[in-house]
């Protein structure tokens, strides 16, 4: 068979992600995304950013917002993000973002942004705010990603039904008016996205919701222990080799992310044996959290005190993030004969 020759890529692959300012970062953002942010740097072109347009949605209230824009900053680059490697930048700095959502919002039917999981449990929860923003919230997301034709977006499992959807404005778009865009894909280098699940056992570890069941990054070291050993369990298993039921499958999940090979093996036998202590075990697993988030918590503070750093780090951020957005939309206005002159 005649090989094809393969042209070399111009540019390396390109990853896009966000993250909204409207709380306080968690164990599942770690895992769920900044991880793999900070393991994608160095061999991927990567946009990542503030997404405090997006937080308008639910939180109109300003008065946090900038604490919590350079919050999430610092914390991440606390985690590892290196603002020389990565364009890190805040979604409302680059302005192309809004006029690309304008133009998908045309290709986006409101019956399809009604059926949204996220749109429709936010109108549940804000019924006397269920603003046009709300509903076309994919409609923006899809444009951060696709502002700098990325392919790759590291997201945890919850994002799942927004990346369907910025495929399927992003086939609707080549489609009519020409191909410009790659198709974007969530990513966890291969494996399953991941949902960090809440300590009491009853849904995910959240910003906004479920406080005491959700471990920060800015949590104290008492504080991280104090929620460790409140976390759900039971008398343990009566039967050996027995299914561990979902609360407890979650404490080992946190401890296969957090701690060591060894002490999963150990309670996991303990566990089969019918032997498990799950006091040793979340003393243990308070231990890891401890030692895993302590030192990010000190570079985060030191980080959100440096006004200066930060706004250096936004304005190198805008300034990468603007120059890939201007190329795109040159050739999405010209795709879509928006060039008069
Ligand atoms: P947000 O701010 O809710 O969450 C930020 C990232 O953290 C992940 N995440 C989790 N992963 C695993 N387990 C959990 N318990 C958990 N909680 C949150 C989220 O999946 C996400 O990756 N719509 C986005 C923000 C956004 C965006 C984008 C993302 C705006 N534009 C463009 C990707 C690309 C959001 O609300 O994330």
């Amino acid at each position: 068979m005649e090989k094809k020759k393969q042209a070399l890529p111009a540019r390396r692959q390109v990853v896009m992600s966000g993250i909204r300012p409207t709380g306080f970062l968690h164990l599942g953002n770690y895992f769920g995304a900044v991880r793999n942010y900070v393991r994608m740097q160095e061999e991927y072109e990567c946009y990542f950013m503030v997404a405090d347009l997006h937080s308008l949605t639910t939180h109109p209230d300003t008065k946090e917002l900038k604490a919590n824009v350079h919050r999430v900053l610092a914390e991440n680059i606390a985690c590892g993000l290196d603002p020389d490697k990565v364009a890190l930048y805040c979604q409302s700095h680059l302005y192309e973002t809004c006029e690309l959502y304008l133009y998908l919002c045309m290709l986006a039917y409101k019956g399809e942004l009604e059926k949204t999981s996220t749109f429709k449990e936010k109108a549940r929860k804000q019924p006397d705010n269920i603003n046009a923003g709300l509903l076309t919230y994919p409609v923006l997301q899809t444009a951060d990603i696709i502002i700098h034709r990325a392919r790759y977006v590291p997201v945890g499992k919850d994002q799942e039904q927004h990346l369907e959807m910025a495929r399927n404005f992003v086939n609707r778009f080549n489609h009519r008016y020409g191909e410009v865009f790659p198709e974007p894909a969530a990513f966890n280098f291969g494996e399953e996205l991941l949902k960090i699940p809440s300590l009491d056992g009853a849904g995910k570890m959240s910003k906004s919701e479920n406080q005491y069941a959700t471990i920060y990054l800015s949590d104290d070291d008492e504080l991280i222990r104090k929620k460790v050993m409140r976390a759900k369990t039971d008398p343990g298993p009566a039967e050996r080799n027995s299914a561990k039921p979902d609360y407890i499958e979650n404490l080992f999940l946190l401890m296969k992310l957090v701690g060591t090979g060894d002490e999963v093996k150990k309670f996991d036998e303990d566990f089969n044996n019918c032997t498990i202590r799950y006091g040793d075990m979340k003393k243990q697993l308070a231990e890891d959290m401890v030692k895993f988030v302590h030192p990010i918590r000190e570079k985060a503070e030191a980080f959100r005190n440096d006004e200066k750093y930060l706004k250096e780090v936004m304005q190198k951020g805008a300034e990468k993030a603007t120059k890939s957005a201007n190329a795109t939309m040159e050739r999405v206005r010209e795709a879509m004969g928006l060039k008069y002159f």
